[in-house]
């Protein structure tokens, strides 16, 4: 009988580096354990049961708007210094991975900043990048899926754009990381079921969140 050990940490840091080195994204499995991805999962439905996710915006400041043609998901933008403990736990894990990505890849990275967010059946969000004019800081985008059982029947997949029209399928299921540069394009098609994550990216500056 063969028993699937849990990839250690260390590796799973070395093929965050090199997928984003050599291809420009990774996809982690079993970034947390499927009991923490569980309580993260809880702590979300938590947060949405008690009315503190807002309709998710394109821009900033003065030109934030709610466009349900580009994007229909509802967020929580997460404060480091009132995270509940078990979110603690996973910002402190995105932390090693951005403390790493300087070491190994010297894209001096200083921040990380991240939301929860979800997507009711029947939402996407349309073809983007993380970074442009206006949001220049965003050097990587981190998204780690909490939907146990999901299968790309049930919609909600990341498609990201790469080069030469090469294009490249995440199922957001429980316990997955997908990381790419932030100067992709990419979207998510329309979810059938509830889609939940915690979307984040790390900065060449330290913070953007100025409305918390
Ligand atoms: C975003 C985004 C991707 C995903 O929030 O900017 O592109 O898979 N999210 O949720
Ligand atoms: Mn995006």
């Amino acid at each position: 009988m063969t028993r699937r050990t849990m990839p250690a940490f260390e590796e799973q840091l070395e093929s965050i580096a090199d997928g984003l080195a050599e291809q420009q994204y990774a996809v982690t499995d079993h970034f947390l354990s499927d009991e923490l991805t569980f309580q993260l999962l809880n702590r979300l439905q938590q947060i949405r049961e008690e009315g503190e996710l807002k309709k998710a915006g394109i821009g900033k400041h003065q030109q934030f708007q709610v466009d349900n043609t580009i994007r229909g998901d509802y967020i929580k933008w997460i404060d480091p210094g009132t995270a509940k403990q078990i979110t603690q736990h996973f910002l402190e894990k995105m932390q090693a991975i951005k403390d790493y990505l300087n070491q190994t890849c010297f894209l001096g990275l200083k921040d990380y900043e991240s939301h929860f967010a979800v997507y009711p059946p029947g939402t996407f969000y349309k073809r983007h990048a993380d970074r442009f004019q206006q949001n220049p800081h965003r050097i990587i985008s981190c998204v780690f899926y909490l939907n146990p059982g999901w299968t790309a029947q049930d919609g909600g997949i990341l498609r990201l754009y790469l080069d030469e029209g090469q294009t490249k399928d995440i199922v957001p299921i429980a316990g997955r990381l997908a990381c790419f540069r932030s100067e992709i394009e990419h979207e998510v098609l329309p979810a059938h079921k509830t889609r939940y994550s915690i979307t984040g990216w790390m900065l060449d500056q330290i913070g953007s969140l100025t409305f918390l």
